[in-house]
């Protein structure tokens, strides 16, 4: 085997919920390309679990800088709670390793300053987990709006509209900015407006609310937003975990045709439908509808695309400017809600209070204690 097509070695820092539901399949999906030889857990019996149900000769570890001393993977899956992921990810860089890590990949803008800095002194790369950027339907429908083939994008909706119970959120990490980073925005709708940016491109100003409704958390339970595009569209984006009846929704208008995608967790080429306006003819409608394959959106797609950068040695999708872009976004909606006033694009600098935390230090926000 030559050096690019030597299976990657690849060890999992957190062996929780996503990464045996979610990484590990996608491990074995890609079991050509990648061999998993360590896993990390502070907790011993999920880490014996793991280990267990990986079914394979993988080493344990209760140190994220012991395995990687030891180990020296090439690279790194971390899927532990959200205030541990700036760290996490920096030592791994520091160590060599490129790092695939679970939404948020940190919890403000100075901590992917942070994760950039280490990325530049070490020349390997971080990207967020944001899975449903990577199936057929959504690679295609970028295509046709990023190529102009459905005209100009004129209005949008981005609805993740989740329900969670007080059981979820007695989870000591949930609902803290100092452990999650924020409520729905930060943990939840995060994944359907970060979609919304990859398929639209930068967004120029937001107007937003945000509302403690339900839950006793720090964070808000819902937030909504008005956002306007760089290239003039305009956008509404709801983030709840209030909403009994659950849907994540995108729905963009372009001069030529509606896009609508329709899903909860995962979406693949049918969620994706395409309306033509009046006057487009039924060709150009019949290749709308006809994406060449049907990946789904996956934790596994995601890692195939990464190991293809990987092989090739560039940055991958979803890291850099492009990680940075969606922690913006985040940034910027919690500024406009808590501040009444509208955020442009690039305001939230060093010495912003939003640029620190996503509280931005509002008295309101930043001082609730839990009960
Ligand atoms: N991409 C998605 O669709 C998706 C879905 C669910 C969760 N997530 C994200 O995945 C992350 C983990 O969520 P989860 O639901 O799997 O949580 P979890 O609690 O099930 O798993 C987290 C694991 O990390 C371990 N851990 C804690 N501290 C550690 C440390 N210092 N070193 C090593 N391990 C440590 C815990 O013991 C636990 O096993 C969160 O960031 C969450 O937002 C992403």
């Amino acid at each position: 085997m030559s050096p690019s097509t030597a299976r990657r070695r690849v060890a999992v820092i957190g062996t929780g919920a996503i990464v045996s539901g979610s990484h590990l399949p996608a491990l074995r999906h890609h079991a050509d390309r990648v061999e998993l030889v360590a896993a990390v857990d502070v907790d011993q019996a999920r880490l014996d679990a793991f280990r267990e149900l990986a079914g394979e000769d993988v080493a344990g570890y209760t140190s994220a800088g012991d395995m990687l001393d030891a180990v020296r993977p090439d690279l790194v899956l971390i899927g532990t709670p959200p205030w541990l992921h700036r760290e996490q990810t920096v030592t791994a860089l520091k160590a060599g390793a490129w790092v695939l890590c679970e939404k948020p990949l940190c919890l403000s803008l100075a901590e992917y300053d942070d994760i950039a800095a280490a990325e530049e002194a070490s020349g390997v790369y971080a990207s967020a987990v944001f899975q449903h950027r990577y199936g057929s339907g959504a690679v295609h429908a970028r295509e046709l709006i990023t190529s102009g083939e459905l005209g100009a994008p004129l209005v949008a909706h981005c609805q993740t509209t989740w329900h969670r119970d007080a059981a979820y959120f007695a989870v000591p990490w949930r609902g803290r900015w100092a452990t999650e980073g924020g409520g729905p925005t930060m943990g939840h709708g995060i994944h359907q407006f970060d979609l919304l940016l990859h398929l639209l491109g930068p967004w120029a100003e937001i107007r937003a609310m945000a509302a403690r409704l339900v839950h006793d958390t720090e964070s808000e339970d819902v937030s909504t937003a008005l956002v306007r595009f760089e290239n003039g569209a305009l956008a509404t984006v709801v983030n709840s975990v209030l909403s009994p009846h659950e849907v994540s929704r995108i729905r963009i208008d372009c001069a030529d045709a509606t896009v609508e995608l329709t899903h909860l967790y995962g979406n693949r080429n049918d969620d994706w439908v395409y309306t033509p306006a009046p006057h487009v003819p039924s060709e150009r409608v019949t290749a709308w509808r006809t994406p060449a394959a049907d990946v789904p959106s996956s934790h596994t797609a995601q890692l195939g695309t990464l190991l293809d950068a990987y092989d090739n040695g560039v940055r991958p999708p979803g890291s850099g400017p492009d990680a940075r872009a969606t922690l913006a976004f985040a940034a910027a909606l919690y500024k406009a809600a808590f501040t009444g006033s509208p955020v442009l694009a690039g305001e939230i600098s060093p010495g912003d209070p939003f640029y620190q935390a996503m509280h931005g230090d509002h008295p309101h926000w930043a001082l609730k204690e839990r009960a």
